[in-house]
């Protein structure tokens, strides 16, 4: 042995001693510390939009972050769980969805969430917003897929990677092109293949096991299994409903969730080798049983108060929907439950002994008179043109008004009290009308038969 290789070794042992000490004389890498099954346990969900709590528009709604803490609390007492979010969590792209977000992501920070990935609801937003709000977010937002358009860089961090018990997880987040409905000029959404590959050698080699959350259809979850055996556990997704059970594809296992917060998912393995045993889940669902845990509420009452304050662009009378041809006016407008009054009193007596008549008083009540996220519903003509304004209060055009139903009345006024001859004339109302509003989770599965007769109207000798 020359002198040169003797220093060598001299410097190899050093070495060794170092990395003994530092890594307190565990073999490296990370993981393969720990001899023997390992549990994991993750809890999932998808799709929240916007859900911080039911909207309560009828008794026995299940769902809302403010059950799933409740549960969690009952659950996991210890809060040991790994928790993670695929995506779809805002409501919308409005600015009061962008505001009611900030209060989502607290909300997750409060249910001890570890990451969240962006779903198509979170990618169709400005990416100043974006970078904004996960910039406030104590839970990581992550995305691997939405790039910088010119720079092919991550906007958002790809990947974060928990210590969970002895196991180090590796947490990437993916969203299928095929998903993204609308995205902000100046980014891009790489394929599934090209977001994966860029992050998965350097997760491998310092993880025990990946968990790879992707926002994308079951078959391309289902593809993403068989291309990649290092990815054991994927998460999902844009679908349907939730996995009833579990999916078990090439050495993968697969579950999804969806459901506007109304479910959560779970599940337990073992992890040895960097492979997943005795895999189970469950699909929770939140029943309205669950109470709705107060700190939760409190972020939807703190969202409200902001709201309320914040001038926003709904409240501009030019505002126009979706849809709305600009630079055409709508033949008529919104002349208020009232002026109907005038000429079919009984009508109005009849109306104004129903819930519609107290639809807005139900939100004052609870103090979600501000929310446009209610209002749509419980007022007359909301967002329309001509129709109600937040600025209004309780002054004007409140409740499910007439024109709630029969739609903007100022011709037909113009027509009989100031004899103005013109053809207008309301269209002929059935069912389709009605569930407009009583639909999903805003209402009990609407029959005809059991709800008209409640409000059920028709011909009078008008006056
Ligand atoms: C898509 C339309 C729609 C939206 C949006 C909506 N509601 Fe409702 N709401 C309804 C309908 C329809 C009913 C009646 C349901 C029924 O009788 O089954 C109702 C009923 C209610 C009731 C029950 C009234 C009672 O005393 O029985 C409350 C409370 C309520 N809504 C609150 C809200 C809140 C708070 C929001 C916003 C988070 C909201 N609603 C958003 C349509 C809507
Ligand atoms: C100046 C009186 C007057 C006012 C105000 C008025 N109506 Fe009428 N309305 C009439 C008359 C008259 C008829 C025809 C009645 C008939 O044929 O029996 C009528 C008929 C209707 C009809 C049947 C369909 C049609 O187009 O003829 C509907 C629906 C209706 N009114 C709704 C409303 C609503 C909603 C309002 C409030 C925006 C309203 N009316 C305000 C006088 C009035
Ligand atoms: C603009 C939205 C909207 C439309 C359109 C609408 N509703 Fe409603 N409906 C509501 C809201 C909001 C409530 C709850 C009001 C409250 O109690 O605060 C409600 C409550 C009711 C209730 C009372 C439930 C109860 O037993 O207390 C009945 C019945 C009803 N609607 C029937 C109908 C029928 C029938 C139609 C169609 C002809 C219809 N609604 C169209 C929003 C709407
Ligand atoms: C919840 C929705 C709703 C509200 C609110 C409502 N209507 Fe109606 N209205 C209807 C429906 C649906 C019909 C048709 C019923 C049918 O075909 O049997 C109707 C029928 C009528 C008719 C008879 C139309 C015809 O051609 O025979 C008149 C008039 C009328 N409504 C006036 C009013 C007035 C005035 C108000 C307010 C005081 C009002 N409605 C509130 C849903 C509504």
């Amino acid at each position: 042995m020359n002198v040169k290789s003797c220093l060598f070794f001299a410097l190899c042992g050093c070495y060794l001693i170092s990395l003994c000490i530092l890594n307190g004389c565990k073999k490296p890498p990370a993981g393969s510390t720990h001899s023997g099954p390992q549990p994991l346990r993750i809890h999932f969900t998808c799709d929240t939009s916007g859900r911080i709590e039911p909207c309560g528009c009828f008794t026995g709604q299940h769902g809302g972050l403010t059950r799933l803490r409740t549960w969690l609390k009952e659950n996991d007492p210890s809060g040991q769980s790994l928790r993670v979010d695929i995506g779809g969590a805002i409501a919308g792209k409005a600015d009061y969805d962008i505001i009611q977000y900030g209060y989502i992501t607290k909300a997750y920070a409060e249910l001890g969430y570890h990451a969240l990935n962006l779903g198509a609801d979170e990618i169709a937003l400005k990416q100043a917003d974006l970078i904004r709000l996960a910039g406030a977010s104590s839970v990581p937002m992550i995305s691997a897929s939405w790039v910088n358009a010119a720079s092919r860089q991550e906007i958002l961090k790809p990947f974060t990677i928990v210590q969970h018990g002895n196991l180090k997880v590796g947490i990437l987040g993916v969203i299928s092109p095929n998903s993204v409905t609308s995205r902000d000029e100046g980014t891009d959404v790489l394929s599934l293949n090209e977001a994966i590959d860029r992050h998965l050698p350097a997760l491998r080699s310092q993880t025990d096991v990946i968990v790879l959350l992707a926002f994308a259809k079951l078959d391309e979850m289902k593809k993403i299994a068989q291309q990649y055996f290092e990815i054991p556990i994927i998460l999902g997704g844009d679908v349907s409903g939730p996995a009833q059970m579990l999916l078990r594809e090439n050495d993968s296992i697969l579950a999804w969730t969806t459901n506007e917060a109304r479910t959560v998912g779970e599940i337990t393995a073992n992890v040895e080798q960097k492979t997943i045993m005795d895999a189970q889940y469950q699909n929770q669902l939140l029943w309205d049983y669950i109470a709705q845990d107060a700190k939760i509420a409190d972020l939807m009452k703190q969202y409200r108060a902001e709201i309320r304050q914040t001038k926003l662009q709904i409240d501009d009378p030019n505002y126009r929907h979706e849809g709305a041809i600009p630079g055409v006016s709508a033949t008529a407008t919104y002349m208020g439950t009232e002026t109907c009054q005038s000429c079919h009193p009984n009508t109005h007596g009849g109306w104004t002994g129903s819930s519609h008549a107290r639809a807005f008083d139900t939100l004052k009540k609870r103090g979600t008179d501000a929310d446009p996220h209610c209002i749509a519903c419980h007022t007359v003509g909301f967002g329309k043109e001509g129709g109600y304004r937040r600025s209004m209060g309780d002054t004007q055009l409140t409740a499910v008004g007439c024109e709630s139903c029969h739609g903007p009345g100022s011709a037909h006024v113009a027509k009989h009290r100031d004899n103005k001859p013109n053809n207008f004339s309301f269209r002929p109302l059935d069912a389709g009308d009605c569930v407009s509003c009583h639909h999903g989770e805003f209402s009990r599965p609407f029959d005809w038969k059991q709800f008209w007769p409640k409000v059920e109207h028709g011909k009078e000798t008008a006056r």
